[in-house]
């Protein structure tokens, strides 16, 4: 394992992780050819080296460091169900994962891919296994779910070890059950996805009723726009 841990350790090391403030994905500085990024968040980059690509190198931004112990944690709490991504390795800046090669569900939306409804039992079934570990899944949205061979992987659970119920994953499931069929199989442009998820998080819902009635809202206002190009 890791047979190149030293020089992806080097060229990590010369790749500056810079948090931005209002939920916005981070900003990288520096790279070099043999990193390619596979995703940003809103806490870190995650990078896979060329010549090891079964791995993935989460590099936090320096004030989300702290984070590093916990997720280590809970992914040490989740070991052995396939539902989710496996850790081999906490440094103080940065996870080493299993490299997930299936695509977000963000990025399903995107392209057309279909989400089968196998991904949404998959995904409750992994909130019961974290649950019965004593934990507390949250921050289950659509770039921390992957669709792989049909099937889900959760990722990014650090929050697991937080109080509370964001109703992100209550909504992401009532948003499938009554709007999904509307956009399967289409490409969802990226500004239309962008500007739901800000308003998403600018209303703070503490109520489904709230996000019911909104959904409906979008619903007939968006239905027109969206016949778009079917893949
Ligand atoms: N193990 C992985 N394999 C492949 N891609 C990943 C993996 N982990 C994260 N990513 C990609 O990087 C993005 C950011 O990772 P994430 O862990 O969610 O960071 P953050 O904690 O900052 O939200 C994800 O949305 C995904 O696109
Ligand atoms: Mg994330």
């Amino acid at each position: 394992m890791f047979k190149h841990s030293v020089i992806v350790e080097k060229l990590l090391s010369n790749i500056k992780v810079i948090s931005n403030p209002n939920n916005k994905p981070v900003t990288i500085l520096g790279g070099s050819e043999e990193l390619r990024c596979i995703g940003v968040g809103t806490d870190a980059a995650v990078f896979q080296y060329v010549n090891e690509p079964e791995y993935a190198y989460k590099l936090f931004a320096e004030d989300k460091k702290w984070k590093i112990p916990l997720e280590a944690k809970v992914y040490e709490e989740l070991k052995g169900s396939p539902f989710f991504s496996i850790c081999y390795l906490a440094t103080d800046s940065y996870l080493v994962l299993s490299y997930e090669s299936g695509k977000t569900l963000y990025d399903c939306i995107l392209d057309g891919t279909p989400i089968p409804a196998q991904v949404i039992d998959d995904v409750e079934a992994a909130i019961s296994y974290a649950r019965e570990r004593n934990l507390n899944p949250r921050d289950i949205h659509l770039k921390n779910i992957f669709l792989e061979n049909g099937r889900a992987k959760l990722i990014d659970v650090s929050e697991y070890v937080n109080e509370g119920n964001d109703y992100r994953w209550e909504h992401l499931k009532k948003a499938y059950d009554e709007f999904y069929e509307l956009i399967k199989g289409k490409q969802v442009p990226q500004m239309m996805l962008d500007w739901i998820q800000s308003e998403y998080n600018e209303r703070q819902y503490d109520s489904m009723d709230q996000f019911i009635g909104d959904l409906h809202s979008l619903k007939v206002l968006l239905k027109p726009q969206l016949n778009v190009q079917s893949t």
